[in-house]
């Protein structure tokens, strides 16, 4: 059972006024699910917002959304506390990305890149789970380019904005959305040249990509910690979440389906926290003043934002550079400049 005395409150996190202070942050997704909460609570915080994401129309209907839900959030504390005095609000962009496409993420930093000059945060929060096997036009398995690949990409290309930003004294944060899930990724299969592994049956080997995929951002996170020692980088595991869109997958298929729904709904009731208490990690990652690169840089967050130790293959360094170097390498290959 989750233990909600100890998720971090938002509340008690510092505002930001956009027009003294311009606290800039680029989420991937965010459109929908837990990245929706982050980019509430980042909105009432005063943050300046750039959701990447592809699809417009979804984009601008979760901008629409997120400012009523902020004046009703408002006059709700007005309601019950006259002298309450509202904080201004931040601002809310969308940059086009799809994370099927690794060449739309160096677009997207220079589309960035001509609105701010530097950045304070960067969440890596979009992710699939669970699908059938495919490769991407890019040439890696779908989940490994989704869910890692591409904000491994995208941390290469944004670098410099963040590192701008530690020579003003504020600490840039980036926060990677990984998943208790990286435990999937087993003895034998969780290195990143192995992310094309189709072993059948696909219902079991599935989880098994989805933990090389998850595994590996952690292992990048810690990797960040001593290759980019100016910036506090953090891994999270947001908890279990069966609100969001990540398990639709498994809730529509033919007869599995029926079962699937079940099991969901058990875990729900027995560990499952709601789509705002799985922001709740990911914004003490970005949010906390007390959080420090000596001691928090290359942590692992799990629900709430309560600190955990992540698996073994996740936690070796060794193989942590083996996947840094890896990925590199095969991004050269297909002409990235990193
Ligand atoms: N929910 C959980 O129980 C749970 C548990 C552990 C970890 N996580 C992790 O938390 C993160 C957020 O999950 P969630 O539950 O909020 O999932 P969700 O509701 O399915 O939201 C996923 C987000 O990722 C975006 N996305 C997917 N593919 C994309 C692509 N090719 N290009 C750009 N954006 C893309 C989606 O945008 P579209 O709407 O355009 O598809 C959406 O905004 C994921 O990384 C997930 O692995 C979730």
């Amino acid at each position: 059972m989750p233990n909600r005395s100890k998720f971090f409150n938002p509340e008690t996190a510092p505002y930001y006024d956009p027009k003294i202070d311009r606290r800039v942050v680029l989420i991937t997704g965010g459109n929908t699910g837990i990245g929706w909460y982050t980019v509430l609570h980042l909105y009432l915080h005063g943050y300046i917002i750039y959701m990447a994401g592809r699809t417009e129309s979804k984009v601008l209907k979760a901008f629409e959304d997120i400012k009523k839900e902020a004046e009703l959030r408002n006059s709700k504390k007005l309601e019950k506390d006259p002298e309450f005095k509202q904080h201004p609000y931040g601002e809310l962009h969308h940059i086009y990305i799809d994370l099927l496409d690794l060449s739309t993420i160096p677009k997207a930093v220079k589309n960035f890149g001509s609105k701010e000059n530097k950045l304070d945060i960067l969440i890596g929060n979009a992710g699939i789970m669970g699908v059938p096997y495919k490769i991407t036009k890019d040439d890696y398995e779908i989940q490994y380019q989704v869910n890692f690949v591409s904000h491994f990409l995208l941390i290469l290309n944004i670098l410099p904005y963040l590192r701008k930003e530690s020579t003003t004294g504020v600490i840039p944060r980036i926060v990677l959305l990984s998943s208790i899930g990286h435990n999937f990724a087993s003895y034998k299969h969780f290195k990143p040249e192995q992310n094309k592994l189709n072993c059948f049956p696909n219902s079991i080997y599935t989880w098994v990509r989805y933990g090389i995929a998850k595994t590996s951002e952690i292992q990048i996170i810690k990797q960040l910690k001593i290759k980019e020692p100016e910036i506090l980088s953090i891994a999270i595991h947001p908890g279990i979440i069966l609100g969001t869109e990540l398990y639709n997958h498994w809730r529509e298929i033919p007869i599995i389906k029926y079962g699937a729904n079940a099991f969901f709904a058990i875990s729900d009731k027995l560990i499952g926290v709601s789509n705002e208490e799985g922001s709740l990690a990911t914004l003490k990652a970005c949010m906390d003043p007390e959080l420090t690169i000596k001691k928090d840089s290359g942590e692992y967050f799990v629900t709430g934002g309560i600190v955990d130790k992540p698996s073994k293959n996740a936690s070796n360094l060794k193989y942590g550079e083996e996947t840094w170097d890896w990925n590199l390498k095969e991004l050269q290959k297909r002409g990235f400049e990193v």
